[in-house]
């Protein structure tokens, strides 16, 4: 499906001004398209416990799951340090838990006019899925 790709960067950037980071200081905003057009934003929020932190892309996955949504297309994902942000290990987990690794696009945001564009497949090879219980 076509969708406006710049868009979906300018809610990543803008999800990043809500980011709760008292401890890194390192903002994070995603923003989560989801089939239906909506989009889902989410920043990260940290705690003083540090491991209960939960990155932006998970924040905005949970916010979509918990509202009934299931169905999404991309994710952009925007950091503080002006480089491309690629999501963590545990994140590409959650989403290839809801995404089709041959469909679903990551954005890693460096600016409103600088992203790449990358399959989840790729970031997540020979993952462990649904399909590993049945
Ligand atoms: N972080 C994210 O929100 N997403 C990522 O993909 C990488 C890391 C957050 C977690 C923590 O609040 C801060 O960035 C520094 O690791």
């Amino acid at each position: 499906m076509e969708y406006n790709i710049p868009d979906l960067v300018k809610k990543a950037l803008e999800a990043k001004q809500y980011a709760y980071v008292p401890y890194s200081g390192f903002a994070v905003g995603a923003a989560l398209l989801c089939m239906d057009g909506e989009v889902v934003m989410g920043c990260n929020i940290e705690n003083a416990a540090y491991s209960p932190t939960n990155c932006a892309e998970r924040t905005a996955v949970f916010k979509a799951v918990s509202e009934g949504r299931r169905g999404f297309l991309a994710i952009a994902v925007a950091g503080d340090n002006n480089k491309y942000l690629a999501p963590c290990g545990v994140c590409r987990q959650v989403l290839l838990e809801f995404c089709s690794p041959d469909e679903f696009d990551v954005i890693f945001v460096k600016s409103e006019t600088e992203y790449k564009v990358v399959k989840l497949g790729s970031l997540l090879p020979f993952a462990f899925s649904s399909a590993d219980l049945q």
